[in-house]
């Protein structure tokens, strides 16, 4: 089987890690969070009882305290790392880390630091990485690229209706405007800002099912579509 890359990015609750698992399967390929990569750090800066939404230079100051990356565990399976640890989804998935996540996001050197662990993952084989800038930026010689969109309303139902993810008390409206700030921020910011690739296919998914959209990225990916 030919190796190959496959981009997917967009924005928040857009469906990205549901399909991007999928198409990973359906091509015996490794699935890559970036995201997952992001709310890592952030949580380690919750951790240490900073504030992420001001504190450039210390954020920085963490990064050489981490040591986080993509390992194949004894089974075959891609785990996400930090300092010998598996990163909990329940700890990373949370609304406090939301809250914060894209003040992270945002410095330049989170995003350089990051970028080499992402990058990495190449050597693994075929990969299908979900994120913001892995098309434009971290894999631009990518062989199939997407970029996944859905209404705010929609991406807002996404959202709320998975537990855990939004705070207690939280309304379909509230759930809406924490994404788009979000997006906002990720769309707005100087370094790697959220947009699709020249070269991405657009997957508007409103109105299709996760395993819809995974069919058109493996027909494409397979050239049948
Ligand atoms: O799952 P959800 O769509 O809420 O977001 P995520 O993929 O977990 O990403 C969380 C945040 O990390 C984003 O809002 C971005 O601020 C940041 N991120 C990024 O800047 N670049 C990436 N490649 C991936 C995530």
């Amino acid at each position: 089987m030919t190796l190959c890359q496959v981009t997917i990015d967009g924005p928040a609750a857009s469906g990205k890690s549901t399909v991007a698992k999928l198409v990973a399967q359906r091509l015996g390929g490794h699935y890559i969070n970036t995201g997952d990569m992001y709310r890592t750090v952030a949580c380690a800066v919750l951790r240490r009882g900073g504030d992420p939404r001001n504190q450039t230079e210390e954020i920085a100051e963490v990064l050489p305290t981490l040591d986080l990356g993509y390992v194949l565990d004894e089974g075959g399976s891609l785990v996400l790392m930090l300092n010998g640890e598996p990163v909990k989804q329940e700890e990373i998935r949370t609304a406090e880390v939301a809250a914060v996540v894209s003040y992270v996001a945002r410095i330049p050197a989170v995003r350089y630091w990051l970028r080499a662990r992402q990058r990495k993952t190449v050597e693994l084989g075929t990969i299908v990485m979900e994120g913001r800038d892995i098309g434009t930026v971290i894999l631009p010689n990518a062989s199939n690229k997407f970029f996944m969109t859905a209404s705010p309303e929609e991406r807002a139902r996404r959202r709320f209706a998975q537990p855990g993810e939004v705070p207690a008390g939280a309304t379909l409206a509230s759930v809406a405007a924490e994404i788009a700030e979000r997006d906002q921020m990720d769309m707005n910011r100087p370094v790697s800002p959220l947009r699709p690739a020249e070269d991405a296919v657009l997957i508007d998914t409103d109105g299709l099912t996760p395993e819809q959209v995974a069919d058109r990225i493996v027909d494409r990916v397979e050239g049948r579509a």
